[in-house]
């Protein structure tokens, strides 16, 4: 039987989400949002594209939670997104009601499924998610150290004018201006970048991955990005439905890892069938591991804002 993928929230990133899903074609897709005709609009339209790329996926729009039943991944994506001038951190209040309000729907028809969270303010809205489900934390993680590692290749890439695919970076920390890029990890052919590129290069590269988010906003100015998040959400489908076992960073619940406890960060991981099925403790500098803690006690505030603890 194919997997079935339920996207909550139908706006830019659910939107592209369900595309990229339905074109992969290896699950049936149910797009829900509280606008009843945005999901059903998108759905058919997309649903129509799918004669002509070649892929017999189903996919609904609806606003019922009963459409969502026993789904075996959802992925959140409602809530507002960022105007210029804004942090993901101001996102929290309205946020938290609408993560919530779906987290509990989603508990009661499809308490098995893996959640993958992308509404912002990304690691605090996962912790949220957990609290309201009562899933394991290997069932609820959250997208963001895709998205960030992805825009960091791509500007390496760009500067050396390499292939995107012949760079590897690593980001782990929370999702905001806290995270926490390794340099000395990141690979180019193999090669360490550090040879390739003089300190001070690195660190602009650096700088514009932290503020990827914000350039975009800035562009766009009526919303925020979605290609990028909704192709660093779908991968984390991909390896799970998949049962690919793909090392990737992702936003998890630490218990105890890099000696950090009951917070969500960003840190590699193996995603799997059943979801998170290992936690890779990366041997980290002194330094680093300072940077990772006060990347934590960064999204501790914003959980502790939402009144979870
Ligand atoms: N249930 C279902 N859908 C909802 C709910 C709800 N309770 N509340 C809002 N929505 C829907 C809106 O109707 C809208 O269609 O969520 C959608 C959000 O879409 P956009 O405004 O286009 O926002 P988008 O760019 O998709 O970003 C969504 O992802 O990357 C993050 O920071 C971003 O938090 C933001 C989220």
């Amino acid at each position: 039987m194919r997997a079935k993928v339920s996207v909550i929230g139908a706006g830019m990133v659910g939107g592209t989400s369900a595309q990229r899903l339905a074109e992969r074609g290896y699950s049936d897709v149910v797009l829900l949002d509280i606008v009843e005709g945005l999901a059903r609009g998108k759905a058919l339209d997309i649903l129509q594209s799918l004669p002509v790329v070649g892929s017999d996926a189903g996919i609904i729009g609806t606003a019922s939670y009963d459409d969502v039943a026993d789904s075996d991944i959802v992925v959140i994506t409602s809530g507002i997104a960022r105007k210029p001038g804004m942090s993901r951190e101001d996102l929290v209040l309205t946020n938290m009601k609408i993560v919530a309000g779906v987290c509990e729907n989603v508990a009661r028809v499809a308490p098995e499924s893996i959640v993958v969270v992308v509404t912002n303010p990304l690691d605090a809205m996962v912790q949220l998610a957990l609290s309201v489900t009562g899933f394991e934390r290997g069932r609820v993680i959250g997208q963001s150290g895709i998205l960030d590692t992805a825009r960091l290749r791509t500007f390496i890439a760009e500067e050396l004018g390499v292939a995107v695919t012949s760079v590897s970076a690593y980001v782990l920390g929370g999702h905001g201006n806290t995270m926490l890029a390794l340099p000395r990890l990141c690979t180019v052919g193999g090669v360490p970048l550090r040879e390739l590129l003089p300190p001070e290069r690195v660190e602009a590269l650096v700088q514009r991955a932290v503020n990827g988010g914000a350039e975009i906003v800035g562009l766009l100015q009526t919303g925020s990005a979605y290609y990028a998040p909704s192709a660093a959400a779908v991968s984390m489908v991909d390896s799970i439905v998949l049962d690919r076992k793909n090392i990737l960073p992702c936003a998890v619940q630490l218990k105890g890892e890099y000696g950090i406890d009951d917070v969500v960060v960003g840190v590699p991981v193996k995603l799997g069938a059943a979801g998170v099925e290992q936690v890779l403790e990366l041997a980290l500098t002194d330094d680093e591991m300072a940077a990772l803690r006060r990347s934590a006690d960064a999204v501790r505030e914003t959980v502790t804002l939402m009144g979870l603890r």
